[in-house]
C-alpha cells in the first residue's frame, strides 16, 4: 500500500513540476507593462538592445493588472518552435506589425514577420513592388496594437507568424455541424468553391519559429494612443532630429564626381532653392558593393578640400554606405574576426552585438568621416531586399553563424536596428545630433533618428506607409525619383513635404527631376520646355517645408518626452469615430494638421474630416467634420487641413540651417484657439537639451491679441516670434 502511495505521490509531483514548467509566468516590468514568460529564454532577446526607457513613463496612467487575460493565453512547444494561443474579440481593431506596407487594419490576417522587402523591377523601369502581402517589410515588428486599448510584444528576433483570426480549428466545424446539418451544397460560384468568402475566427495563434520558449511583453493604454505611447517611452522616446535635419535633402547621381557635386551645391543656392542636406551614393567609395568606407580618389582626388567647399555653402554632407566590409578596407582586418561565417558582395559582415566589432565600425566612421564634417550616413541593403530572387546576393543565409552566438534569421531580423544604434552611438559621443536612413529597422528603434526608404515606389504604398509608421516608432520617407508625369513629380513632392523626411533620391538620374521627370529623357540632357515654371512650383514646396519646421520641431519634441507619434494614423486621435477605423490614406502631421495626399497625379480625392471644423489650408475654406467630401485641388495647392483652435507657427523660410539660425515665426490663429501652441527651442545641433538645455515657447492668444511664454535655461533663441494673423 505504501508503496504504490510512493509511487503516486512521485507521479503528482512530476506532474505539478510539469504543469508549473509548462506554465506562464507574469511580471510586471515598467507602469502598465508586463512581461509574460514560457519556457527557455532565447540567449539575446531585443530588449537587451533597447536604450533605458524614458523618465516620462512613470508619469503614465498605471493599473494593477494586466488589460489582457494572460493567465489564459495557451503555450505549448511543437517541433517547429514555441506557440501562443488566445482569443480575442472579433470587433477588436489590430494596427501596428511594424511598418506595414500595403494593409493597415490588421485583423483576420497572417502576418509573417519577416525583415525583406521588394522585388525586382518591371517594365525595365526602376520601381520594385512589395513581396505579396505577407507582412514583410524594411520595419516588420511583432507587435501589434488593439483597439481595446492594449498592445502584444513577442520579444524575440527569430522569424514570427501571427493567425490573427485568419485560420479556423476543427472543432469550430464540428460544433457547426449540428446547426447545419448533414447536406452539402453544390458550390454556385468560385468564390463558394474556395471559400473565398469566409469569415475570420476568434482565435489568435501566434508562433517563434525555433524557440525553446516564448516572452511576451503586453502593453496597457488606456487608450490605443496611450499604448503608442508607452511603447515608444519604453524604447527611450521618439528621437528629436537636428532642426536641419527637418530641412530639404537632394541625393546625387551615383557616379558623380567632385565637379558634377559642385555644380549641384551651387545650383540650389544661385536658384534659391531651400536645401540642408546633400547626399553621394555609392561613387564616393573607393569599393561599394562591398563597401570599402575610404573616398574614391578619382572622382574625389582631394575629399578635404570638397568638404571645405561643400560645408562652406552651409550643406549637411551625408554618405552612402552599407556594413558589409570591403577586403580593401581599412578595417576589413579587424573586423573578419568578429564577423558572420558567410560573406554578402564578397564582404565581412560585422556582428554588430559583439562589442567589438562596433567599435571597430563605429570608431573608424567617428574619427574618419564623422570628426571631418560628415553629418549623417544612408544605411543601405540592410533590409535582406530581392528575397524572391534564386541567385542574388542581397544578404546572408538564415543558416549562417554569428561569433556572439546568433544564426542568420536573427541577425537578419536585428541587422539594421544594431547598425543604426552602432553609427548613433559615434554621432553621440561627438554630441552632434544626426538624422540618419536606414533601409531596415526593428523593435525599440524610436530613439534612433532616422527615416527609412525603399526602392519600392508605388505613392499608394507610401502613403499608407506614412500612416503606419506611427504604430512602430519609425519615421518614413516617401522619396521622389523619376515620375511619370509633372502632376505625379508635384503630388510626390507633397507627400514628401508631408512626411517626416523630405528627401529627392536622384541617385540614378543625371539631372534635376523637375528639369525632366523621364528617366531615360532626363539622362539624356532633353529638359521639360516648362521646366522653369515647374522649377518654380518645387522652390515653393521647398519653402512651404521651411516654414513648417518649428511645428513639426514641436511634434518631434513631443514624440520625445511623451511617445506621440509625429505621424500617425487618424484612429490614434479619433478611436470612437468608425469612418477612421480602416482610413490609411489620410493622417495626422502633429496634433493639428491633417494631410490628405493626392497620389499620381490626381486633382480630385474623398477626404473625410472627422468631428469638429477644419480649414483649407490654402483657401481657408471651412469644413463640418463627420463628414466625407470631395475635395479639389490644383497643383499649387496641398492637401492639409488645419483643425480649429490651431495657433499654427509658420517660419520665413531660409535657405539652410545653421547653429545662428534664429526663424522668424507668424502665428496663423484658426479660429478660438482651445489649446495653447507649444514650441520647443534649444541649439537644434547636439543633446544639451538632454542635460536640460532647452526651453518651452508657450503660444496662446487671449481674444485680441497673441501673448509668448517663454520657459527653461537655453540661454539663446530659436525662434522669434514676429507676427500673429487671425483666421475666423
Ligand atoms: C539602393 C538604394 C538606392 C540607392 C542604390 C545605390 O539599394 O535603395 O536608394 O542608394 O541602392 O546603389
Amino acid at each position: 500500500m505504501n508503496k504504490i502511495r510512493n509511487i503516486f505521490s512521485v507521479l503528482l509531483l512530476s506532474w505539478v513540476v510539469m504543469v508549473y514548467a509548462n506554465a506562464q509566468e507574469v511580471t510586471k516590468i515598467a507602469p502598465g507593462v508586463w512581461k509574460v514568460s514560457y519556457g527557455s529564454p532565447e540567449k539575446y532577446r531585443p530588449t537587451d538592445f533597447k536604450e533605458a526607457a524614458s523618465a516620462a513613463l512613470t508619469k503614465m496612467p498605471d493599473q494593477e493588472k494586466a488589460p489582457f487575460p494572460v493567465d489564459e493565453i495557451k503555450f505549448s512547444r511543437i517541433s517547429k518552435g514555441t506557440v501562443a494561443e488566445f482569443k480575442i474579440d472579433k470587433s477588436e481593431k489590430i494596427y501596428g506589425f511594424g511598418l506595414q506596407i500595403n494593409t493597415f487594419e490588421q485583423s483576420a490576417c497572417r502576418r509573417e514577420i519577416r525583415t525583406s522587402s521588394g522585388v525586382s523591377g518591371s517594365s525595365g523601369d526602376y520601381h520594385p513592388s512589395p513581396l505579396g502581402d505577407l507582412g514583410f517589410s524594411h520595419a516588420p515588428m511583432p507587435f501589434y496594437i488593439s483597439s481595446k486599448g492594449y498592445g502584444v510584444l513577442i520579444n524575440t528576433s527569430r522569424y514570427v507568424t501571427f493567425y490573427m483570426g485568419s485560420q479556423h480549428k476543427l472543432d469550430q466545424t464540428v460544433a457547426l455541424k449540428h446547426f447545419v446539418g448533414g447536406g452539402s451544397k453544390a458550390s454556385a460560384s468560385i468564390e463558394d468553391l474556395y471559400n473565398r468568402n469566409y469569415k475570420s475566427s476568434d482565435e489568435v495563434e501566434v508562433l517563434v519559429d525555433g524557440a525553446q520558449g516564448m516572452e511576451m511583453i503586453i502593453f496597457d493604454g488606456p487608450t490605443l494612443k496611450n499604448v503608442i505611447e508607452r511603447y515608444n517611452l519604453f524604447s527611450g522616446g521618439g528621437g528629436i532630429p537636428p532642426i536641419w535635419g527637418l530641412g530639404f535633402k537632394y541625393r546625387a547621381k551615383t557616379d558623380f564626381t567632385y565637379k558634377e557635386v559642385i555644380n549641384f551645391t551651387r545650383y540650389f543656392r544661385e536658384n534659391k532653392i531651400p536645401c540642408d542636406m546633400f547626399g553621394l551614393e555609392p561613387g564616393w567609395q573607393s569599393s561599394s558593393y562591398s563597401c570599402s568606407y575610404a573616398w574614391n580618389k578619382r572622382n574625389y582626388p582631394n575629399p578635404d578640400s570638397i568638404l571645405n567647399v561643400i560645408q562652406g555653402m552651409n550643406y549637411k554632407l551625408n554618405l552612402w554606405e552599407h556594413a558589409y566590409v570591403h577586403p580593401t578596407s581599412p578595417i576589413f582586418d579587424s573586423i573578419v574576426p568578429y564577423s558572420g561565417d558567410f560573406a554578402v558582395w564578397k564582404g565581412a559582415v560585422p556582428d554588430f552585438i559583439m562589442p567589438q566589432a562596433r567599435r571597430i565600425f563605429g570608431e573608424y566612421h567617428r574619427n574618419n568621416l564623422i570628426k571631418k564634417g560628415i553629418s549623417a550616413f544612408k544605411l543601405d541593403e540592410c533590409d535582406a531586399a530581392y528575397y524572391d530572387e534564386a541567385h542574388g546576393e542581397w544578404s546572408f543565409p538564415d543558416i549562417a553563424k554569428f561569433p556572439s552566438g546568433v544564426d542568420g534569421e536573427q541577425m537578419r531580423q536585428i541587422f539594421g536596428l544594431l547598425y543604426q544604434k552602432t553609427l548613433w552611438n559615434e554621432f553621440k559621443k561627438e554630441n552632434k545630433r544626426t538624422f540618419l536612413e536606414a533601409r531596415a529597422s526593428y523593435l525599440f528603434a524610436s530613439p534612433y533618428c532616422s527615416a527609412l526608404y525603399s526602392d519600392m515606389y508605388s505613392p499608394f504604398d507610401y502613403v499608407t506607409m506614412v500612416t503606419n509608421s506611427g504604430f512602430a516608432g519609425v519615421n518614413w520617407s516617401p522619396e521622389v525619383r523619376q515620375t511619370k508625369s509633372v502632376d505625379d513629380l508635384i503630388r510626390r513632392m507633397q507627400n514628401s513635404l508631408m512626411s517626416s523626411h523630405m528627401s529627392v533620391d536622384c541617385w540614378f538620374l543625371k539631372n534635376l527631376p523637375w528639369f525632366q521627370f523621364d528617366r531615360s529623357k532626363n539622362n539624356n540632357g532633353e529638359f521639360l520646355p516648362d521646366y522653369k515654371q515647374i522649377e518654380q512650383k518645387v522652390r515653393k514646396l521647398v519653402e512651404l517645408r521651411m516654414r513648417l519646421i518649428p511645428y513639426l520641431y514641436a511634434a518631434f519634441a513631443k514624440y520625445h518626452y511623451e511617445g506621440t507619434p509625429p505621424f500617425r494614423a487618424l484612429v490614434v486621435d479619433y478611436p470612437d469615430d468608425p469612418e477612421v477605423w480602416r482610413l490609411d490614406k489620410q493622417y495626422m502631421m502633429g496634433d493639428n494638421i491633417m494631410c490628405a495626399p493626392f497620389i499620381e497625379g490626381v486633382s480630385e480625392r474623398e477626404v473625410y474630416f472627422p468631428k469638429g471644423i477644419w480649414y483649407d489650408f490654402n483657401t481657408n475654406k471651412k469644413y463640418e467634420g463627420g463628414k466625407k467630401y470631395t475635395i479639389q485641388m490644383t497643383l499649387d495647392q496641398i492637401p492639409m487641413f488645419i483643425k480649429e483652435g490651431t495657433i499654427l507657427p509658420l517660419a520665413k523660410p531660409v535657405e539652410f540651417i545653421t547653429p545662428e539660425t534664429v526663424f522668424e515665426v507668424n502665428c496663423k490663429v484658426y479660429g478660438k484657439p482651445a489649446n495653447d501652441m507649444r514650441l520647443f527651442e534649444d541649439d537644434g545641433f547636439t543633446f544639451n537639451f538632454e542635460k536640460g538645455n532647452y526651453n518651452w515657447l508657450d503660444l496662446s492668444w487671449n481674444g485680441k491679441k497673441g501673448l509668448v511664454k517663454r520657459s527653461g535655461n537655453f540661454r539663446k533663441k530659436l525662434f522669434n516670434i514676429s507676427a500673429w494673423e487671425k483666421i475666423d
